[in-house]
């Protein structure tokens, strides 16, 4: 089954008028402690194990929708036009056709406060942000896991987009992917704050999507990966059920050191680091001999995530004096 067949089979009943004006709509943008990396489905974005992310909720992006009467959608991104050749412009277009239900098409405007297409995870917070506008411009209220359904067709990492807080996206078994999306983890963490390391705010080179599938086929670690995620998932679980916050970063840092290894382990190699990210890597390790308790994970980009606690927020930022501090959970606690 394709795509637009999902899609159309779960808006079965649902009204295919806009009754809005304009949909819109936030969703935050989510990093992930356990990675999620390979797919079972190409075309559906169906996963190969489960993941976990926590959401960054003042950083995302914001979507408008409106219904227009020319031919093509018109997107812009931060106020520029996005071109419909570009590959963004074609998935953007390619996700958006498949909620065309008649003549008409789409203007959207997306605000992204996060750089895009850098290891961000920008496209998980704008595919979840445009199914949040689309379910506000046709008042479908769509149930959570609905959304975060739809959002994963657009970008994999998109279904976490829908929820504040930890969150677990689960791998499922149907292959249609009825049961591939994410839910909410209640474990509030209010003292967990996470550092945005910017190194490099340019677009990758080499997509997610594109990475994933040269991955499966060529890296000789990958065997291995689901493995490691299942034992990942099981502590990361555990740390957060008992606030063990040792046990997190371990296993956060571990799971993206894991990832990257499988990466460079692939032919031609796939490295996501600059000389920086490496150098940031050491001062982590070096703060962590000294006793200042902290760890990092990073994406398909090079810049580092940091994670720490409250009580280590001054010694870190005398360390890190660049980083951006989020704390997830002050604005839900
Ligand atoms: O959802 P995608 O196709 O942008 O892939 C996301 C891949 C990682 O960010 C590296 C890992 C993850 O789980 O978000």
């Amino acid at each position: 089954m394709n795509k637009i067949d999902i899609i159309r089979e779960i808006l079965n009943k649902k009204i295919h008028i806009p009754i809005n004006e304009m949909g819109r709509a936030f969703a935050p943008t989510n990093i992930a402690l356990i990675k999620y990396w390979g797919k079972r489905d190409n075309a559906l974005n169906l996963p190969i194990t489960s993941s976990l992310s926590i959401s960054l909720p003042q950083k995302g992006a914001q979507s408008e929708i409106t219904v227009s009467h020319e031919n093509d959608h018109r997107i812009y991104v931060n106020d520029v036009a996005i071109s419909n050749e570009s590959p963004h412009g074609k998935r953007l277009n390619e996700f958006l056709n498949a909620f065309r239900f008649g003549t008409f098409s789409y203007d959207v405007r997306i605000h992204v406060n996060i750089p895009v297409a850098a290891g961000l995870a920008s496209s998980s917070c704008i595919y979840a942000s445009l199914i949040l506008a689309l379910n506000d411009l046709y008042q479908w209220n769509l149930d959570t896991s609905t959304l975060s359904i739809l959002a994963r067709l657009g970008s994999g990492s998109a279904c976490r987009s829908i929820y504040s807080g930890f969150v677990e996206w689960h791998v499922g078994t149907c292959p249609k992917g009825l049961d591939s999306f994410a839910t909410p983890i209640d474990a509030p963490w209010p003292d967990f704050c996470v550092g945005l390391c910017v190194i490099d705010s340019s677009p990758k080179t080499l997509s997610s999507r594109e990475g994933m599938i040269h991955t499966l086929k060529t890296s000789r670690l990958y065997a291995e990966w689901p493995n490691c995620v299942k034992t990942d998932l099981l502590h990361m679980k555990k740390a957060l059920k008992n606030r063990d916050f040792s046990l997190m970063g371990k296993t956060a840092e571990s799971n993206a050191l894991t990832f990257h290894a499988t990466l460079l382990s692939a032919w031609p190699p796939i490295s996501y680091h600059k000389p920086q990210t490496f150098d940031l890597m050491h001062r982590v390790w070096s703060c962590r001999q000294r006793g200042i308790e902290m760890y990092f994970t990073q994406d398909a980009g090079p810049n580092l995530k940091l994670l720490f606690l409250k009580n280590q927020l001054d010694s870190v930022f005398a360390e890190f004096p660049d980083m951006e501090i989020i704390r997830p959970f002050e604005q839900i606690t």
